[in-house]
């Protein structure tokens, strides 16, 4: 079965499944998976019940998409991202996303928690990704290209498109949301980075580092979708303070700007 195979047979049997048509996804990193709890006449359906879906291995849950309104607006939301550093190839990690763009979603809205490189910077600050480089060795593009969704060498010129990113910008600061701005830089993982890594990704250019976002973020734009990232700085990057990094620091400030977080994804809910 060829890959634009798999994606139509998802497509076809969600479609057949629910009545919702969502115009917006949102794939919900670390800490904000609960944000499906607040849809309206939510629908649940699992992966495992999905055609030729992914299984994430390390989120302790098994994956799904929630289906509802927000605000008024038909939305979904993907619970359970799976990661690259998982051993999939990227070309089906990012099918869920292939999926929702068949199923006729134009707005697809990626958080995560990421390290910051920035020394301005703090654990807890929320950043929207005005770009991004890809420092992860693959590209889920990689392969025969899907005419049905986009060119073969897409433009990424304007990726996180900067007029939706304006509009972010000004209604996150009349609901007193402080929102910085930056270059999020992905690494494969598992493995948090280097000192001389970090070190060396801030003369890039980069401004947080992280192991997720790029991938969805690709297929997304190959597919014509209008694209909003935003991470939360859980902790600096390694070799910024004399600290070691641990997942337990990520979780515990994931949690702490918890509702700030969810209010900012309400504010770009409305941009969009
Ligand atoms: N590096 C990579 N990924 C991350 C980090 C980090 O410091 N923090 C949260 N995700």
């Amino acid at each position: 079965m060829t890959l634009q195979d798999k994606i139509t047979a998802a497509a076809e049997y969600l479609l057949g499944r629910i009545s919702l048509r969502p115009t917006i996804a949102l794939v919900l990193g670390s800490g904000l998976g609960d944000y499906a709890d607040t849809l309206e006449d939510a629908v649940k359906i699992p992966y495992s019940e999905i055609p030729n879906f992914p299984r994430p291995t390390v989120e302790g849950h098994a994956g799904a998409f929630v289906f509802g309104k927000k605000a008024g607006k038909p939305v979904v939301v993907a619970q359970g991202r799976v990661h690259y550093y998982e051993g999939l190839p990227m070309q089906e990690i990012t099918l869920p996303v292939r999926v929702l763009a068949a199923m006729g979603v134009q707005a697809l809205v990626l958080t995560n928690a990421a390290g910051g490189v920035n020394f301005s910077y703090k654990p807890g600050t929320l950043m929207l990704i005005c770009d991004h480089i890809n420092f992860s060795g693959a590209n889920p593009l990689i392969g025969p290209n899907l005419e049905k969704f986009g060119p073969r060498f897409p433009d990424v010129s304007d990726l996180y498109t900067a007029s939706i990113r304006e509009k972010i910008k000004t209604k996150a600061a009349q609901a007193n949301i402080p929102l910085a701005e930056g270059v999020y830089l992905m690494c494969s993982g598992p493995n948090y980075e280097t000192p001389a890594e970090i070190r060396a990704f801030r003369t890039l250019g980069a401004d947080a580092v992280g192991m997720s976002t790029v991938p969805e973020a690709l297929v997304a734009a190959h597919s014509g979708l209008a694209v909003v990232g935003v991470s939360c700085i859980t902790n600096m990057a390694a070799g910024v303070l004399p600290v070691k990094l641990n997942h337990a620091e990520v979780v515990e400030t994931a949690a702490r700007v918890h509702d700030e977080f969810q209010r900012l994804v309400d504010v770009i809910l409305q941009v969009l």
